[in-house]
């Protein structure tokens, strides 16, 4: 098929950052690719088995985490956070479904951003705009705005280390079921969201206790013990994803080692740009952004292109059309892939299709939106008698200010500046994304 690591580069391009320096790009380029990868095929492998089980509906998918992470706000307690808050919305998922929780965080390599605008302007003056920490600097300054390619080093680094401290919460004990209680996180325990989550802990270590006379505990039965989280970010700089792209030595084909899980964002999945190019060689379970722009046709090309074989959990479609748009849009794309059965994971982006400006200037979503878009998405999944697969969110398990809207955490256009700290899309807190959870997991259990 004449697929090489390097081939997108015959194909045109979108959304890229132009190098001034290109010797210092070729130099990181090389050091990378000489660097460890930072998952192993064997656990793509795994995924995409899990979310086969998503597409069957014996499984849900829950995907999350910030829009971009950053350099700055790296530390321990972030990652915790949102390892906490996964586990909780895990919880609850799982205890209204009755079904495993595939989780994947938007963690560990998710540092590129697609932009409307090539440039940004303020009070006259004109710069690059800022494209992601692995790209140039948030800064609004004509230093920090050169693409610069050591920050693809710092993105490893710190996509390493994420990683690194996700697996050891995963096995280490944070993730056994006894500690369900220590999950909640300190500013959602006094209000009633934290309260429900509490008796909903309650009984789990009934259950737990009921386990345990029966002779399973957590020291003989690891599932009681540990979790797995999976990794997955937007592919969208692709220098950095062909460096980390290795041959598997047991199945002689390629992985993109940097995420368990990549995507296609929607403004560069052109079926004859590069990115389309890229995706279609590599193994890992993938992922597309469908927002309303995509063809009915345009579509099924897509999924021939990127699954040829029609394998079950390698391609999963994000639904983001919006609130009010994807009663329009989506069931004729549903439609037609159903009709056409391609095996695929749907899952709903409640997020990119919601955005709006504050009345005092912030760029926001209302969680309304975000609750009705998930809603529709589930109703149009039902009377089409399709799976409808998972959530793919933008959260934080900080207690920021960013989204407006719901009942746990009320927050107002004028609530906005308190901790308003996203690098790039407003997030939902976790308070926010724990009653979304809540939410859905009543839903399905309808
Ligand atoms: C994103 O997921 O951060 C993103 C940019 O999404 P989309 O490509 O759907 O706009
Ligand atoms: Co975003």
């Amino acid at each position: 098929m004449n697929w090489t690591p390097n081939s997108w580069r015959d194909f045109p391009i979108k959304q890229q950052p132009v190098y001034p320096d290109q010797k210092l790009l070729r130099e990181v380029e090389k050091r990378l690719s000489s660097y460890p990868p930072l998952i192993f095929a064997g656990e793509a492998r795994t995924l995409k088995e899990q979310l086969a089980k998503v597409g069957r509906g014996e499984a849900f998918l829950l995907q999350g985490g910030d829009c971009a992470e950053s350099f700055n706000d790296f530390n321990s307690t972030t990652i915790k956070n949102l390892f906490k808050l996964m586990l909780q919305m895990n919880m609850v998922l799982m205890y209204s479904t009755g079904k495993p929780v595939i989780k994947v965080g938007r963690v560990a390599g998710q540092f590129a951003k697609p932009r409307s605008s090539d440039f940004e302007e303020i009070d006259g003056v004109k710069l690059p705009s800022y494209r992601g920490d692995i790209i140039n600097g948030i800064e609004f300054t004509k230093e920090a705005r050169v693409p610069n390619p050591n920050n693809m080093l710092q993105a490893y680094n710190q996509g390493s280390a994420t990683m690194n401290l996700l697996r050891a919460f995963s096995r280490g004990g944070l993730a056994d079921l006894n500690m369900v209680h220590q999950w909640n996180l300190d500013f959602i325990k006094d209000n009633p969201l934290g309260q429900r989550y509490d008796e909903l802990s309650k009984k789990i270590d009934k259950a737990m206790k009921f386990m345990s006379a029966c002779g399973l505990d957590s020291k003989n039965t690891p599932q009681l013990h540990q979790t797995t989280i999976f990794t997955s970010h937007e592919a969208l700089l692709l220098n950095y994803e062909e460096a980390l792209t290795r041959q598997d030595e047991e199945t002689n084909k390629w992985y993109d080692c940097s995420a368990h899980m990549l995507w296609i964002g929607d403004r560069t999945r052109d079926l004859t740009d590069a990115h389309v190019e890229y995706f279609r060689g590599i193994e890992n379970p993938i992922g597309c952004k469908v927002g309303t722009t995509m063809g009915e046709d345009e579509l099924i090309e897509l999924i021939n292109i990127l699954n040829p074989n029609n394998e079950e959990g390698r391609l999963n479609l994000i639904v983001r059309m919006g609130a009010n748009k994807i009663r329009e849009y989506y069931p004729r794309l549903l439609k037609r892939v159903k009709d056409e059965k391609k095996n695929v994971v749907w899952s709903i982006d409640p997020m990119h299709g919601n955005v709006e400006k504050s009345s005092t200037g912030f760029k926001t979503r209302n969680f309304d939106n975000i609750l009705k878009e998930v809603e529709e998405f589930f109703a149009i999944h039902e009377e089409m008698g399709t799976i409808a697969g998972g959530i793919h969110l933008e959260m934080t398990g900080n207690d920021v200010t960013e989204c407006t809207g719901s009942q746990s955490s009320p927050i107002t256009d004028s609530d906005l500046g308190s901790r308003y700290h996203t690098q790039c899309d407003p997030r939902l807190n976790a308070s926010q994304a724990l009653e979304l959870a809540f939410m859905i997991g009543e839903k399905i259990k309808d």
